[in-house]
């Protein structure tokens, strides 16, 4: 089988996709897959990379300005120009050279322009298979004020929150500050479309929430402001089933955050400390299985395909379903694929997993 490995893009998390490329290409199995790695550059240029995941290793040490990133080598790869045709090819110093015939494409990108329905909304009309949720679910879980919109409306447990655009925050940020009041304090500011906790910040007084509003809309837009949720933070991982099989969820993955002020990207990706992943986390049988029913009903209330990590608070209330990611980090190392290892699977087999079950 052709694989095409896509990472890099144009958002805000193109090294962690770049550090997710380099954890695939390492674990695939080559006997079984013919790998296409293709890099798209933070302008958008779709280059054919290297093979080599060494390239794309995020160091945990590594100072912010030096992450993975796909560099522009000149070259510059076509998709198919029908659906009658699978055949990618590459364009080297003016010469164009078949790259063979492609049988699924395996977006590993973050973000917007790759997490949230554009790149999907390419592979369909070009007519290629794809790993992962379709243009709808990628678009709805991008999108943290329409995913809140969507599990409300299946009556899914959610923060309440409120969403400023760019526009009215320029207008009138009295509307804003009554929110803050009204969600209280603590809050987390966020982009509406964003991941890896960029651009987040945690709001403990009314005088902060201008600096955090002017962070999260350099990321985007559209803003929400969320009441701050005591409680455990917990992770789950989804897997779609095969065709007549329901989907399936894996044990819990713990979020324990001691040292800072919450699970930012420095401590996500940067080796920060103060953060502790515990998996399996200590659940009783009847919080996991409500858990792993709601990540189950989040995964179908955006109509969700392939994979996603559901990212849950417990609170003396109960559940509550923080967001969903249909692209979840997928380093050896990551949440998704280490709840899954606690769950039956090796790293490779879930790729091979993820394949099979988006050529089913
Ligand atoms: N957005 C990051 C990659 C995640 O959800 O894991
Ligand atoms: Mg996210």
């Amino acid at each position: 089988l052709t694989v095409v490995l896509l990472f890099g893009g144009r958002s805000s998390e193109h090294s962690i996709s770049c550090a997710t490329a380099g954890g695939v290409l390492a674990a695939i199995d080559r006997e079984r897959y013919n790998v296409i790695p293709v890099g798209i550059t933070r302008d958008g240029a779709f280059i054919l990379e290297d093979d080599d995941p060494a390239k794309f290793v995020l160091h945990p040490d590594a100072p912010a300005d030096d992450l993975p990133v796909v560099v522009d080598n000149g070259t510059r790869v076509r998709w198919p120009e029908s659906t009658g045709s699978r055949e990618l090819t590459v364009v080297e110093n003016g010469v164009s050279r078949s790259l063979g015939s492609v049988d699924l494409v395996f977006p590993i990108l973050h973000g917007p322009f790759g997490e949230d329905g554009t790149i999907q909304g390419m592979l369909e009309l070009v007519g290629l298979p794809f790993v992962g949720s379709g243009v709808l679910a990628s678009a709805l879980g991008m999108d943290k004020h329409f995913t809140k919109t969507v599990f409300a409306q299946a009556g899914l447990p959610i923060a309440p929150w409120h969403t400023v655009t760019a526009e009215a925050w320029a207008t009138d940020t009295a509307p804003a500050y009554a929110a803050l009041d009204r969600l209280g304090l603590p809050a987390f500011v966020k982009p509406a479309r964003a991941g890896s906790s960029v651009g987040v910040s945690r709001v403990s007084s009314a005088e902060q929430l201008a600096d955090a509003m002017a962070v999260a809309l350099r990321e985007d837009s559209k803003v929400l402001i969320e009441s701050g949720l005591v409680g455990r933070e917990l992770e789950v991982a989804v897997l779609q089933g095969r065709p007549g099989e329901p989907s399936r969820a894996s044990v819990a993955g713990e979020v324990i955050v001691t040292g800072r002020d919450f699970y930012d990207f420095d401590a996500k990706y940067l080796g920060a400390g103060g953060v502790e992943l515990v998996c399996p986390a200590p659940l009783g049988a009847a919080e996991l299985a409500e858990m792993q029913r709601l990540a189950l009903a989040a995964f179908d209330a955006i109509a969700g395909a392939g994979l996603a990590r559901v990212d849950f608070f417990l609170t003396k209330e109960g559940w509550v379903i923080n967001e969903i990611n249909t692209m979840p980090g997928f380093t050896a190392i990551s949440m998704f694929p280490t709840c899954w290892l606690q769950s039956g699977y090796t790293y490779p087999e879930l790729i091979d997993e993820l394949i099979d079950v988006a050529l089913s």
